[in-house]
């Protein structure tokens, strides 16, 4: 029995492929990737602040602390005959794809960026469903991290997936529409429909978990070994706000706030989001379209940025917030109420991670590697917002 992880070699994707050889330890866990995160940061003149190893390196470290059940494949995703061939060498039960450009300014830099982002994410996740279907593997159960940022910000709460729309005395239930913000989030939409499709057409069993901002350094496995460790990335195209926060305010730059940061935005943390992408590999195939928001809730941009000050600020590190005017078209007060009691339930009955604790966590944790951010603290926020923060 084999469980596949694509995005293998990314910031979520290493610590599940962790995490699963624990948890299964008797299936093998083959992880793909492309290296194209690694390509991607360097090519927008960043790093990861944690030091990351080579994927051999990766796997010899593994192995070192027990770990004897994971494989990994280097291939394109957008390439149909090779995703052919890995369904038909390895047969998954589960198939966990994490594999995208996850990055909305990334994907708005210019239309060839944006086209980038939308060919390699939606042409990946086709080619996964049809490689199902055309294996005869459609018994399979096919789980993917889309994203909350596929709901937009509409002016109601936001439902797990799924609408109620009443229209002239009568009624229905469908998926909530895509209406994201981006190239990279409409990305998202279009695997969502893709996924849909799949379901209705197929019976296949899909699991859509709305993946919301993911923080943190680290889970228990990355911990365990400095070869181990995830990527963490901070700049300002690929380092989400907390991350990025955390990391501005151990290098003695300001937190950059845009507008006033009333906006709610969702998150949960990197141990939580493993821990709920684990436990959807125990799902027996069940022939649903299943939706999950995957998210322990909404944290205005203020309030985090007063929590990651207050967390330095413990350190005895002294931070400023300021406030900058908004890069993103974005409604600024919309108060992000977004349901997420079938996610807790079924889950993550046992959050491990708080918000308090998780930034204090991760910004301690991060401390090690302040030269870097020191080093690279130009990339935090774009160009043209440079020169309007006064940096110390
Ligand atoms: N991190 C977050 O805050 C967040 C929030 C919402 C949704 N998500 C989603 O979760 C998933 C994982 O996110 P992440 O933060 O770990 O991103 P990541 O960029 O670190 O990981 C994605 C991995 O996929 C690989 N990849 C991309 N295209 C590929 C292709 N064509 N073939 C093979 N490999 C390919 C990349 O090299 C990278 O290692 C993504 O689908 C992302 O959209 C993440």
């Amino acid at each position: 029995m084999a469980i596949l992880v694509t995005g293998a070699d990314g910031y979520i994707g290493w610590p599940a492929m962790l995490r699963l050889a624990r948890e299964f330890p008797t299936e093998r866990i083959v992880g793909v990737d492309n290296f194209a995160r690694r390509k991607w940061v360097e090519e927008i003149g960043s790093v990861s602040a944690v030091p990351i190893a080579t994927m051999p390196e990766r796997l010899e470290a593994a192995r070192a602390t027990g770990i004897n059940n994971l494989s990994f494949v280097e291939g394109d995703l957008v390439d149909l005959a090779f995703v052919q061939q890995l369904y038909s060498i390895y047969k998954p039960r589960v198939v966990l794809h994490l594999a995208a450009q996850p990055s909305a300014p990334y994907s708005e830099i210019n239309g060839e960026r944006a086209n980038y982002t939308q060919h390699n994410n939606t042409q990946s996740t086709r080619n996964l469903l049809w490689g199902l279907k055309e294996n005869n593997l459609l018994d399979s159960v096919f789980v993917e991290t889309t994203t909350t940022g596929v709901y937009g910000q509409p002016g109601f709460d936001i439902p797990e997936g799924y609408i109620e729309v009443e229209r002239n005395g009568r009624k229905d239930t469908i998926v909530y529409p895509g209406m994201a913000g981006s190239w990279y989030h409409m990305s998202k939409c279009h695997d969502v429909n893709n996924l849909w499709l799949a379901n209705s057409k197929w019976k296949l069993s899909v699991v859509d978990l709305r993946t919301a901002i993911t923080y943190g350094t680290k889970t228990d496995e990355t911990a365990s070994d400095p070869r181990l460790a995830t990527r963490f990335d901070f700049d300002f195209y690929f380092g989400v706000v907390v991350n990025r926060f955390a990391a501005q305010a151990l290098a003695g730059f300001p937190i950059t706030v845009y507008g006033k940061g009333d906006l709610k935005r969702p998150m949960v943390g990197l141990q939580d989001a493993v821990d709920s992408i684990v436990a959807c590999a125990r799902r027996e195939p069940n022939q649903k379209f299943d939706i999950y928001n995957q998210t322990s809730g909404p944290v205005s941009i203020s309030d985090m940025a007063t929590s990651i000050e207050r967390s330095a600020r413990a350190l005895g590190i002294d931070v400023e917030i300021e406030h900058l005017v908004n890069p993103r078209v974005e409604k600024e007060e919309h108060q992000m109420v977004m349901e997420n009691d079938r996610f807790i339930a079924d889950l993550l009955p046992r959050s491990t991670v708080d918000i308090e604790s998780g930034v204090r966590d991760t910004i301690e944790s991060l401390a090690p590697y302040r030269d870097t951010l020191v080093a690279y603290k130009d990339r935090f926020i774009p160009e043209q917002l440079l020169n309007r923060v006064a940096v110390s």
